[in-house]
């Protein structure tokens, strides 16, 4: 069975919309017919085990002064070189959530997973302020995109 690792920092209601988007995407049965296992760790407590064992990751941020959150850097922190080898080339997609400019986060994710060679699936999708349908939906075809890839 496929594992799908969902890496997420979701501070606010604005964020829980849109993680619940995603899951939505992720186990659409469209595109997971159930051989593909969602697993969803906030970003403080994913683990490098998890990442090893994860075959594809989402990963979903706020942007934070200019930057991803802590938490999601704490993640990446936390696993970049112990999972550096293993996982290259494997896929991603991510989403960042801001109220004003999320350029330097969406920079951050793009800078670190080339460092890790994950394959993005699709670009970063970006939400401003309170999510309206066409962006849960952006972020739901987003993590299908990437579910499809798994199966
Ligand atoms: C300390 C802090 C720094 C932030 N920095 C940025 C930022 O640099 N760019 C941005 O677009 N939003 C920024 N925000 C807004 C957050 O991204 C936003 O609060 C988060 O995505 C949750 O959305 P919500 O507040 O609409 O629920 C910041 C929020 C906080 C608390």
């Amino acid at each position: 069975m496929a594992r799908l690792l969902v890496v997420h920092h979701t501070p606010s209601p604005a964020t829980q919309e849109l993680l619940e988007a995603a899951l939505a995407g992720a186990r659409d049965p469209q595109v997971n017919d159930g051989s593909i296992d969602v697993v969803v760790r906030p970003a403080l407590v994913a683990s490098v085990v998890e990442t090893l064992e994860a075959d594809g990751y989402l990963l979903a941020t706020p942007a934070n002064i200019g930057y991803v959150s802590g938490a999601l850097k704490h993640y990446f922190d936390t696993i970049y070189y112990p999972c550096l080898e293993a996982t290259r080339g494997r896929p991603f997609a991510a989403w960042v959530h801001g109220n004003l400019d999320v350029t330097g986060a969406v920079r951050a994710i793009e800078s670190i997973t080339t460092g890790l060679k994950w394959r993005a699936v699709a670009p970063v999708v970006t939400v401003a302020g309170a999510p309206q349908a066409e962006e849960r939906e952006a972020v739901h075809d987003l993590a299908a995109t990437l579910a499809a890839t798994l199966s």
